[in-house]
């Protein structure tokens, strides 16, 4: 893999080499500080679609799962919509060896927590996402949420918080809960319509956005959906890295 941004010296620039989970792991390391830090980490083909058929898979590549698994190895919670968790079976985050050491340096637990966020709380509460975690998944609700459903939530094992005085959850108050718990280093991996959330609440921090060299066509959603923000919102460029085409591009808000 080659790093085309920032350059430091054309030999760099020229250098393709193996990274290593660690390496990857240092590049992507998340800011010091007390306060929280929210990244995202998504996937577009070139005319902008962020999923095929349902699925982002057929947009990615073993290089991009690489980073996407990294991102999750030094990141507090998961921070991922319902329909996101629906779609794309999502399971529980592994503890993996590559990141043990230094995550207990960090003083983090094993694997991040996954924090789903849905109104209904129309999930599964049978898989193994809620039964089987390292540390027991969050669900992020409103104060209104069916009554119902928070108990099918708490009796499978999960933690329900509220974000929300209504059924839904205001983005700017779930980075806020979460942090007082000690998560600060917060992953977003969408879907779209809670991404543009994020990014209309004005507390998205970060981009990691993987540009696949591939046209889709239709009418797939973008990265972020929902309502569209007044003024768009500036991001500068922290680095840029390729392999086989992919570019995998990290963005920080100004
Ligand atoms: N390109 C990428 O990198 C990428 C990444 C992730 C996903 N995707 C793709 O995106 C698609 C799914 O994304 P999506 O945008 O349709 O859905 P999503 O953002 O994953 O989930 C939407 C759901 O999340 C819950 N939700 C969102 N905002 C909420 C709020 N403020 N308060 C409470 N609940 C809230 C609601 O759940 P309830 O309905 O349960 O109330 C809502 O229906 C899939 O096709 C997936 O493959 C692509």
């Amino acid at each position: 893999m080659r790093q085309l941004f920032p350059v430091t010296d054309m030999t760099a620039l020229a250098s393709d080499r193996e990274w290593s989970l660690d390496a990857l792991a240092d590049a992507y390391a998340y800011p010091e500080g007390d306060g929280p830090w929210l990244r995202a980490n998504m996937v577009s083909s070139l005319d902008g679609a962020g999923q095929h058929e349902g699925r982002s898979q057929p947009l990615s590549s073993e290089t991009d799962m690489r980073i996407f698994g990294t991102l999750r190895g030094i990141a507090d919670v998961v921070v991922v919509g319902a329909e996101t968790v629906r779609l794309e079976g999502y399971r529980p985050a592994r503890a993996r060896e590559a990141f043990a050491a230094r995550r207990a340096a960090a003083g983090q637990g094993p694997a991040p927590v996954i924090a789903v966020v849905s109104a209904s709380l129309s999930l599964d509460f049978s898989l193994p996402l809620f039964t089987e975690p390292l540390v027991p998944t969050l669900v992020l609700t409103g104060a209104a949420a069916p009554a119902e459903r928070v108990a099918a939530a708490r009796a499978a094992g999960a933690e329900v918080l509220f974000a929300g005085d209504g059924a839904g959850v205001d983005p700017a108050r779930a980075v806020a809960v979460l942090a007082e718990r000690g998560l600060r280093r917060q992953l977003t991996e969408g879907g779209p319509r809670l991404l543009g959330q994020f990014v209309a609440a004005g507390v998205l921090d970060e981009l990691c956005l993987t540009v696949s060299p591939t046209m889709t066509a239709g009418g797939a959603q973008r990265i972020a959906g929902g309502p569209s923000v007044a003024v768009p919102t500036r991001f500068r460029p922290a680095s840029v890295l390729e392999q086989d085409g992919f570019l995998f591009t990290r963005y920080r808000r100004i």
